[in-house]
């Protein structure tokens, strides 16, 4: 029999607009390329279904975080890749989700909030800025920066492939990923 893959989560966590989507996506589809089982959990989409329940109070942005930690477990005892993108700004329950999931790779996804702003792809910050979005991160709401991620994406100074790059680099000195991959 072949040698099961083995499973891990990267975490992606970052003010709005900081690159968490987009770097998620595009290293879901390099990870498939190289044969690997790849699942994605991403806020937009969870918050669809999933967590359409919740809201953004710290208790809200909690329970969104626990039912992903849970099902990102349960990919990742299965031999999953799975890549979370979640603000997840509070760093008590980013460290439980690390607890629970074990194979779990941090990875913040740094961007000065000037450079998130003048971003502000769904116009969202501008909204929280006149007031029309209330608990809004980076403006009304806080963010806890994660004081030892495994990794750190700038996303103002290095293009999306050198960020890409520093994950896999990552995943190949962990034994995370083959070296011939
Ligand atoms: S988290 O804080 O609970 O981790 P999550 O990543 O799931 O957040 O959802 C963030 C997405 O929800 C953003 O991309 C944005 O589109 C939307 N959103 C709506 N209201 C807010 C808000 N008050 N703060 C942050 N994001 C919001």
């Amino acid at each position: 029999m072949c040698q099961e893959q083995k499973g891990f989560t990267l975490w992606f966590t970052g003010l709005p607009c900081s690159g968490k989507t987009a770097i998620a996506d595009r290293l879901a589809q390099v990870l498939k390329e190289r044969g690997l089982k790849v699942e994605r959990l991403d806020g937009d989409v969870v918050r669809q279904s999933l967590c359409r329940d919740l809201g953004f109070s710290r208790h809200d942005r909690d329970e969104n975080i626990r039912r992903v930690t849970f099902v990102a477990k349960l990919l990742t005892r299965n031999g999953v890749a799975v890549l979370t993108s979640f603000i997840s700004p509070y760093r008590e329950i980013r460290d439980e989700a690390r607890r629970e999931i074990g194979d779990f790779i941090e990875v913040y996804v740094k961007c000065p909030l000037e450079v998130c702003m003048a971003r502000d792809v769904k116009g969202m910050y501008q909204k929280a800025i006149r007031g029309e979005i209330k608990e809004f991160t980076g403006i009304s709401d806080p963010y806890e920066e994660p004081l030892q991620p495994e990794l750190i994406l700038e996303t103002d100074r290095e293009t999306i492939e050198e960020s890409i790059s520093k994950v896999l680099n990552y995943l190949r000195q962990t034994g995370y990923l083959e070296d011939n991959t």
